[in-house]
């Protein structure tokens, strides 16, 4: 494929910067407001399963107009086209990228009978585990990291009141003894079913606690290990030398981090069944044809990728901030961390050539209202300017054994969720005043200061951006459609900026470091080390 220009490469990267001088930088939201009574019917867009008000964002018409331009320019739509088409867009690598044939219709996208066969024996394999009369399986749990982790435990934390009771996952990750033991704990082999998840099955952390699983698997008695150990894997053969007999396997165009809708998915659908898999693979496939057909103007990923470049490349904001709305989505900023950072944490073009600007912000967030209560005053007071993302969910899914006065309660609460959701995102564009400050009673201020210091504490420079999503319900259909909508967005933002955003080459240096590290912590030998690493090795061992 060619691969058009980069974003700095078009004519309309010199005329954004114009416009951001002109109008970008004091852009105000409250006179937005003020001025264009339709701003939210004008920039709030429907897509599958949500709706994105992106009014309260620091930006018009015209600036959008640029940058849809820019888009075209990039050749964003044949760059897309192309992923679609499976041509190998992960060059440096030579790798195509189709997470989104793993969610197409049974008959429709590449490779449709390897996945269809694939889902098929993953999914009735989930449902003879999740027969725990037939299957005596009581825990499960998933041993994997980075992509083979963060997908399937955000969904199964997102998706919990779709789960069945008496069957418990357990998601270990970390090489850290820490994580593994506590899980360790509590169970018995008998009731047990550990599922080890690598793509490569070559990662350090992952066969630690693999073969640490299967130690404590014989140490308590365990002695069928191949009805008590299956991977998901796209290395079949190391999964076969560990002594695994049941491995389900994909393919190389499936990303790690990409990988939920595979069967790295395996603890997703023993949590929820195949038949919601199938939904969430069905929502995420909705995102994917709106991301396929709709013009770009009305193209959500495509409108959130471009004002995640005009606020990293033009306004300089360095970091976005996620905070869902829903206790489920808690472990969202997490995974998104490594969706988009992994993703589009790059320094060099396609070509290798090293970029003259800003690509990844920084991700992280909490889950709301908690983060209100630690660092969202930094948010609304802080030297810093953070774009924030608001998810909220309209309705809940507590689940059948909420019932009566505490139905109510907890209907109340959601109001009250509802209600501060919707409060933060008008605090941070509002703001207040020093007059207005100034004007108020402050009862809980120091007697011993004057009202206007009091006041210059108690102010805020306001007009600060946010997105809100709002979904109908948290289900697996939605859920899909809400982490495909990120999918797509990150590779709106990475095609603009040239790079590729399907290789991690960056995890690279400090895997290798360690393996030479390694030996050092038995030995204690530290010839040639910097003094700094020999030091803290010392002390360590000391
Ligand atoms: O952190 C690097 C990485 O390669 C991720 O991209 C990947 O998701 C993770 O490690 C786990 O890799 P694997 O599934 O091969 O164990």
């Amino acid at each position: 494929m060619s691969f058009a220009s980069r974003c700095d490469r078009s004519p309309v990267w010199s005329a954004l910067q114009q416009r951001f001088d002109a109008v970008g930088r004091s852009f105000d939201l409250r006179r937005a407001f003020a001025d264009e009574p339709q701003r939210f019917a004008d920039w709030s867009f429907q897509a599958p399963e949500l709706l994105a008000d992106l009014s309260k964002n620091r930006i018009d018409a015209e600036t959008l107009a640029l940058l849809l331009q820019l888009a075209r320019d990039c050749g964003l739509e044949s760059q897309r086209d192309a992923m679609l088409a499976g041509e190998a867009i992960n060059h440096t690598e030579g790798r195509a990228v189709l997470h989104t044939a793993l969610r197409a219709p049974a008959g429709q996208g590449l490779f449709t009978e390897d996945v269809q066969a694939s889902l098929s024996a993953m999914l009735s394999y989930a449902e003879s585990v999740r027969d725990s009369a037939r299957s005596g399986i009581t825990d499960v749990v998933h041993i994997g990291i980075g992509g083979s982790d963060l997908g399937p435990a955000m969904v199964v934390r997102a998706l919990q009141s779709f789960t069945q009771p008496g069957l418990k996952l357990h998601f270990v990750s970390n090489v850290d003894g820490h994580d593994l033991a506590p899980v360790l704990r509590d169970l018995k082999p008998a009731t047990t079913l550990f599922v080890i998840a690598s793509k490569t099955f070559t990662t350090q952390e992952t066969l630690a606690n693999a073969l640490a699983a299967r130690s404590w698997f014989l140490a308590a008695g365990g002695s069928d290990i191949a009805r008590h150990f299956v991977a998901t894997s796209s290395n079949t053969a190391a999964a076969a030398e560990f002594g695994i007999t049941t491995t389900f396997g994909f393919w190389d165009w499936v990303g790690g981090r990409y990988s939920l809708w595979s069967v790295i998915g395996l603890p997703i659908a023993i949590a929820i069944g195949a038949e919601n898999f199938r939904a969430l693979l069905a929502g995420a496939h909705a995102m994917d044809q709106h991301f396929a057909q709709t013009p770009l103007e009305k193209n959500l990923p495509v409108l959130l990728g471009l004002l995640d470049l005009w606020y990293r490349n033009f306004h300089g904001f360095s970091s976005r901030s996620v905070a869902p709305y829903h206790q489920g989505l808690g472990r969202l900023p997490a995974y998104l961390q490594q969706l988009e950072m992994e993703s589009n944490g790059k320094g060099v073009d396609r070509e290798g050539q090293v970029l003259p600007y800003a690509t990844s912000p920084v991700v992280w967030g909490e889950a709301g209202t908690n983060g209100q209560h630690a660092y969202f005053q930094m948010l609304h007071q802080g030297t810093d300017v953070i774009p924030v993302e608001f998810i909220a969910v309209k309705r809940t899914h507590h689940g059948p054994h909420i019932q009566g006065e505490l139905q109510e309660r907890l209907a109340d609460q959601q109001r009250k969720l509802l209600a501060n959701c919707l409060a933060q995102s008008q605090a941070l564009m509002q703001g207040k005043s020093f007059d207005e400050a100034l004007a108020e009673s402050a009862p809980t201020a120091s007697k011993a200061l004057d009202a206007a210091t009091v006041a210059r504490h108690r102010s805020f420079s306001g007009n600060r951006p946010s997105t809100t999503l709002v979904l109908d319900q948290l289900t697996p259909r939605s859920l899909g459609a809400l982490i495909a909508l990120y999918e797509h967005r990150v590779f709106v933002s990475g095609a603009l900026w040239g790079i590729n955003s399907f290789d991690q080459w960056g995890v690279e240096l400090g895997k290798a470091l360690c393996g030479q590290l390694l030996p050092r912590l038995s030995s204690g030998d530290v010839t040639g080390l910097d003094s700094s690493t020999a030091g803290l090795l010392k002390h360590l061992l000391a």
